[in-house]
C-alpha cells in the first residue's frame, strides 16, 4: 500500500522564512522545514498498482506555471479548539486551474472525488488539545502580516507519506513540469 498526496513543493528560501514563524505556541507540533508544501490533493492509501495509475494520469496534466504569493496566517478547527496553523495563499486563478486538473487526473485513476472545498494553505503546525488557545491567538496576531515574495511554481510533485512513530516522512516519487511560455 502507498499513502499518496499531490503537492506544490516550496523553494528553500520561503521554507526558511516560514520556519522563522514556527515558534511561540507551546505544545504545537511544527512541521519540519523540509516538509513544508502546499497540498493540491490528498489521495490517501491505495494499492501499489493504483498508485502507478495515479502517477501515469498526472503525466497527462497540462497546466501553465504561475507565480504564487503566500500571505497571512490562519487556523483550522474552532476558536476554542484550533487543530492546525497555516500560512495562507493570495488569490491565484492558475492554482485553482491546476487543482482542477490534478483532481480530474486522480479521478481518471479511479479515485473518487474528495468533495471538500479547496482551501489553499501551507500547514505549519498541528495542535494537540492541550495547546493553550491564548498563545494561538497571540501567534495569529504576531504573524498576520507574513507575506512572501512571488514564488515561481514550475512543477508539482507526487509524494508518498509514511507515518513514522514521531512524525510523517514525505518522499517525492515523481515531479511533473508545468508549462512555461517559450521566450523567443
Ligand atoms: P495539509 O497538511 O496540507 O492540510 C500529507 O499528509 C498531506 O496530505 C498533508 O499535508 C495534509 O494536508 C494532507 N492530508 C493528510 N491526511 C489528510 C486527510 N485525511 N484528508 C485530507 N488531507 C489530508
Amino acid at each position: 500500500m502507498l499513502r499518496l498526496f499531490v503537492a506544490l513543493p516550496l523553494p528553500a528560501v520561503v521554507r526558511e522564512r516560514l520556519s522563522m514563524i514556527q515558534t511561540g505556541v507551546p505544545k504545537a507540533r511544527w512541521l519540519d522545514q523540509a516538509n513544508l508544501h502546499l497540498t493540491l490533493r490528498y489521495v490517501g492509501e491505495v494499492e501499489d498498482h493504483i498508485g502507478h495509475e495515479v502517477a501515469a494520469a498526472l503525466d497527462r496534466v497540462d497546466a501553465p506555471g504561475f507565480d504564487l504569493r503566500l500571505t497571512g496566517v490562519g487556523y483550522f478547527g474552532s476558536d476554542r479548539k484550533p487543530t492546525v496553523l497555516w500560512a495562507g495563499v493570495e488569490r491565484c486563478e492558475p492554482l485553482h486551474l491546476l487543482k482542477e486538473k490534478v483532481d480530474s487526473a486522480v479521478r481518471q485513476a479511479g479515485i473518487p472525488r474528495d468533495g471538500g472545498k479547496f482551501r489553499p494553505h501551507v500547514t505549519l503546525a498541528r495542535l494537540p488539545v492541550s495547546t493553550p488557545v491564548g498563545r494561538v491567538g497571540r501567534w495569529l496576531e504576531n504573524n498576520g502580516l507574513f507575506r512572501s515574495p512571488p514564488l515561481s511554481m514550475t512543477e508539482f510533485t507526487l509524494f508518498s507519506s509514511h507515518l513514522g512513530s514521531e512524525r510523517a516522512i514525505h518522499t517525492p516519487l515523481r515531479d511533473y513540469r508545468l508549462e512555461t511560455a517559450d521566450l523567443l
